[in-house]
């Protein structure tokens, strides 16, 4: 019988939370979720740990007093302006963090699931598969590349890369704010938004995603795995979506291109991910987008 000791970084955050509530439902997993925070919100259906992957000392003592065969590193600085301007420290959190688990997981014959992302592409060619060549335009992207190839090169074959794509779904239980959370906000308060037309995206459902993850642990898949939601759009219309889906005033949302737009750190243009070998191998069905957001909208309330 399938039976694995999971150890889950970044807890606290986006996926994180969303992944240690659904591996806690199984038996077959004993979870320990692991995050900055002193303490967390669990239903106790997982144990909770303070860790900080950036310090190798108490990344040692969590592998060594809990034993993980799993590891699921959720845990990255995903602020990608903020990785522009404080390299240092995304280098540190994304990077150099993440070569420490690979060697402990290669010491100890652990899987090692790393959560990586779209951002790693240039976006001058999406939707990707899995083989494309990584050229990311940003410090955030290039920590991440760097990420991935810390786990390839770490010496052991008990990887996964699991790349996604513009993740929402964030529950009422974070603080985590994400792009539909943001555009409800803004639209219910009548304000207007400037959104862009010219960068693509598969956007996923952090639930979907999380069932993706929990495939690749149970189906101990080795690999790059490619998991977001199976509708290539822009963000223009994506944003209009949620707008309808909401029964928001869509004219509050004002086209711009990237090129008026400007951000600290840059964004690649068409990225998204043709999703067949998830499907294929892991049987991974995101859901319709529509669908997705009529549940969130029925769990806020406000549908
Ligand atoms: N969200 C997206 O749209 C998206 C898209 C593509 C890829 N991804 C990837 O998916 C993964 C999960 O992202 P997410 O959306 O869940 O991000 P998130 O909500 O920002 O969560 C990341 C978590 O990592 C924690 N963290 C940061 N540095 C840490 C450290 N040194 N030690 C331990 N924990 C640390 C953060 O803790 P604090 O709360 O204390 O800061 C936060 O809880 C990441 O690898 C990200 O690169 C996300």
């Amino acid at each position: 019988m399938l039976y694995e000791r999971v150890l889950v970084t970044g807890a606290n955050g986006l996926l994180g939370r969303e992944l240690v509530g659904l591996l806690g439902r199984f038996s077959e997993y004993d979870v320990l979720a692991t995050g900055r925070s002193a303490t967390t919100q669990s239903d106790g259906s997982y144990g909770y740990m303070p860790l900080d992957i950036t310090v190798r000392r108490d990344v040692q003592h969590a592998f060594r007093d809990f034993e993980p065969t799993v590891v699921i590193n959720c845990a990255a600085m995903t602020d990608v302006d903020r990785c522009e301007t404080d390299r240092k420290a995304c280098w540190k959190a994304n990077a150099e963090a993440v070569e420490t688990l690979a060697q402990q997981c290669s010491d100890t014959g652990a899987r090692l699931i790393q959560l990586s992302t779209d951002f790693v592409f240039n976006g001058l060619n999406g939707p990707y598969e899995e083989n494309a060549r990584p050229d990311p335009v940003n410090f955030y992207g290039k920590s991440k590349q760097a990420a991935e190839n810390a786990v390839r090169r770490a010496g052991f074959d008990k990887w996964t890369i699991a790349r996604t794509v513009l993740v929402y779904g964030a529950g009422s239980h974070t603080d985590r704010s994400d792009f539909v959370l943001w555009l409800l906000d803004r639209l219910s308060s009548e304000q207007s938004v400037q959104v862009v037309t010219d960068q693509w995206r598969t956007p996923t459902c952090v639930a979907d995603l999380a069932w993706g993850v929990e495939r690749i642990v149970r189906r101990r898949r080795g690999g790059i795995f490619h998991l977001s939601g199976a509708e290539w759009m822009s963000i223009y219309d994506f944003a209009h979506m949620i707008a309808d889906v909401f029964g928001l005033d869509s004219r509050l949302i004002r086209p711009v291109d990237a090129s008026t737009f400007r951000q600290t750190a840059d964004r690649p243009a068409k990225t998204g991910f043709i999703i067949l070998k998830a499907q294929t191998e892991l049987d991974y069905r995101p859901r319709p987008v529509r669908e997705t957001l009529r549940r969130i909208g029925v769990r806020l309330g406000l549908v």
